[in-house]
């Protein structure tokens, strides 16, 4: 496939969109991003002292890599900088190019289907109960080792849903275009199935 055709995937943190835009980017041969990498890059960056709009206007592709970026830590100081209108401003033009790239993009984020591409062919909104979300995220954490415990996992949790969706610059919300997706009561196989369904009927109809 040449032309453009783009999955946008927003929710809270831990919903289960990567592992969703993951699957559909492996089963349709899409390339994937996820953009919560490139406030997560900002974020480590002000930790390191560096000004956020500086960091934002800085950032590289070869810094999305950096496993370091998976801490709860540089989750909240992401969560931070991306109330910034001008950091986000900073990143908008690498994430349009992206979702609209020959061959196909899955993009999951807070702002897909509502500002960085509207047009999206696909969108979906998915999302989970806290609670839900943060026992996933605990075990995550602490398979890769992250010592963490689950009710500091669940106040991080509810501390960026308020902050994400609260603040003024493209806030979390689901776009009117966005089909639920709902993953507090399915298994995650459930869902991936349910994703690819949708992105198929799509693709016939497109
Ligand atoms: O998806 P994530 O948990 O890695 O995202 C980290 C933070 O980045 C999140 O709390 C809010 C911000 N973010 C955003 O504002 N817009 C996006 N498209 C992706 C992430």
């Amino acid at each position: 496939m040449t032309e453009p055709f783009t999955v946008a995937i927003d929710g809270p943190a831990a919903a289960g969109k990567g592992t969703i835009g993951r699957a559909i980017a492996a089963r349709f041969g899409f390339a994937h991003l996820d953009t919560g990498l490139l406030y997560r890059v900002v974020g480590a960056a002000t930790l390191r002292g560096v000004p956020a709009i500086q960091a934002a206007q800085a950032v590289k592709r070869e810094a999305l890599e950096d496993p370091a970026l998976r801490t709860p830590e540089v989750a909240q100081a992401a969560s931070q900088v991306a109330v910034i209108p001008e950091v986000r401003a900073a990143l908008l033009d690498f994430q349009r190019a992206f979702a609209r790239r020959a061959g196909g993009a899955v993009l999951d984020g807070r702002d897909i289907g509502t500002v960085i591409c509207p047009q999206a062919e696909v969108q979906l909104f998915v999302t989970a109960s806290a609670e839900v979300r943060a026992e996933r995220r605990h075990k995550e954490l602490a398979d890769k080792n992250i010592d963490t415990n689950l009710q500091d996992v669940l106040a991080d949790v509810k501390a960026r849903d308020a902050r994400d969706t609260d603040r003024a610059a493209a806030p979390l919300k689901p776009s009117t275009k966005a089909h639920i997706l709902d993953t507090s009561d399915i298994p995650v196989d459930a869902a991936i199935a349910k994703a690819i369904e949708l992105v198929q009927h799509a693709f016939q109809f497109d």
